[in-house]
């Protein structure tokens, strides 16, 4: 079987602009219809097998639901409760599961495991998250940005903490929606241009002080000191990340309609104050709510293409 010709969500780059307009047209549609109690079911005796590596509840209540509305069903696997955690070597896994599902998402650890599934895989694979990307929370945050302020192109995102799987995403998001991101990271945890998969160092900005990188941004964001993989590491990062606090100082200096998003789960006191996250520029409630919308149109784009 030729396996080269099927698409799949493994980062943002997989898709272009026009891929991404199409998406953001039909999670708009989709959400509507669903906030109308209207029934979308283009995927009806479809299976989407779900596989956690690491935790979540977002990430697993959107998909799952999701693929409920779009009228298909889905099969939940961690590695605790399958062979994926006593070493059945993942090509194996790849080729066996994807024989009896028609999409597979994946949440794991090194993105060369979710490659390395997608090679052998007959169905699309979706990155649910690794230590590198995490394409569908930023695909849901800019379409966020959208409802809320319009088109992202011409923007400006500051990120602020850790150079982690998020920051790598919204660099490579800027590069092919055409924003800026001013980067800020404590020194030791910066963004690797090449881990990202940058084509260049154009769409981004390096500020050490994370207030500068704060200042005239449309949209302020970060997320948790010590991502999952990591927790080894947690006593240093807090030490390192303790002047990568989100606070309103930091809101003070951007846009006065700067937006201000976290992916979620938070750390209030820590990456973020309680009075930015549950103030009034802050959408991270939309945000994670979207999650479910706009992954409802990536489902239905890997399996039904550009529908109208
Ligand atoms: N934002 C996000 O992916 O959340 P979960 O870890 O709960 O899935
Ligand atoms: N960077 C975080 C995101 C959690 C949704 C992590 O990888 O744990």
């Amino acid at each position: 079987m030729n396996t080269s010709a099927i698409r799949h969500y493994l980062q943002f780059s997989d898709f272009d602009a026009d891929d991404y307009a199409h998406l953001f047209a039909r999670a708009a549609l989709i959400k509507k219809k669903f906030k109308a109690y209207e029934r979308h079911q283009p995927l009806v005796d479809r299976t989407l097998a779900m596989i956690f590596e690491k935790a979540s509840t977002r990430t697993r209540v959107s998909f799952e639901a999701g693929m409920y509305q779009l009228g298909g069903s889905v099969v939940h696997l961690t590695t605790g409760d399958s062979q994926l955690g006593r070493a059945e070597p993942i090509e194996d896994s790849a080729k066996v599961i994807s024989r009896m599902v028609d999409l597979v998402m994946i949440r794991t650890y090194e993105q060369t495991k979710i490659e390395a599934f997608a090679a052998h895989s007959r169905v699309p694979v979706i990155n649910g998250l690794t230590n590198e990307f995490h394409p569908c929370q930023i695909l849901a945050d800019i379409f966020t940005f959208i409802e809320h302020r319009g088109s992202i192109a011409g923007k400006t995102v500051a990120w602020v903490g850790d150079g982690n799987n998020m920051a790598n995403t919204w660099l490579q998001a800027s590069e092919i929606l055409g924003f800026k991101v001013h980067v800020s990271t404590p020194s030791g945890y910066e963004v690797d241009q090449s881990i990202a998969g940058l084509r260049s160092n154009a769409s981004y900005q390096v500020f050490k002080d994370p207030m500068e990188a704060c200042r005239g941004a449309d949209l302020v964001t970060t997320d948790v000191w010590t991502s999952m993989g990591y927790e080894a590491e947690n006593e240093a990062r807090r030490a390192a990340f303790a002047d990568w606090c989100v606070d309103t100082e930091m809101m003070r200096v951007a846009q006065p309609d700067a937006l201000f998003m976290h992916c979620l789960p938070a750390h209030r006191g820590e990456e973020v104050e309680a009075d930015v996250i549950d103030g009034p520029q802050s959408v991270v409630w939309d945000e994670a709510e979207n999650r479910m919308h706009v992954q409802k149109a990536l489902m239905e784009f890997l399996l039904l293409g550009r529908v109208a």
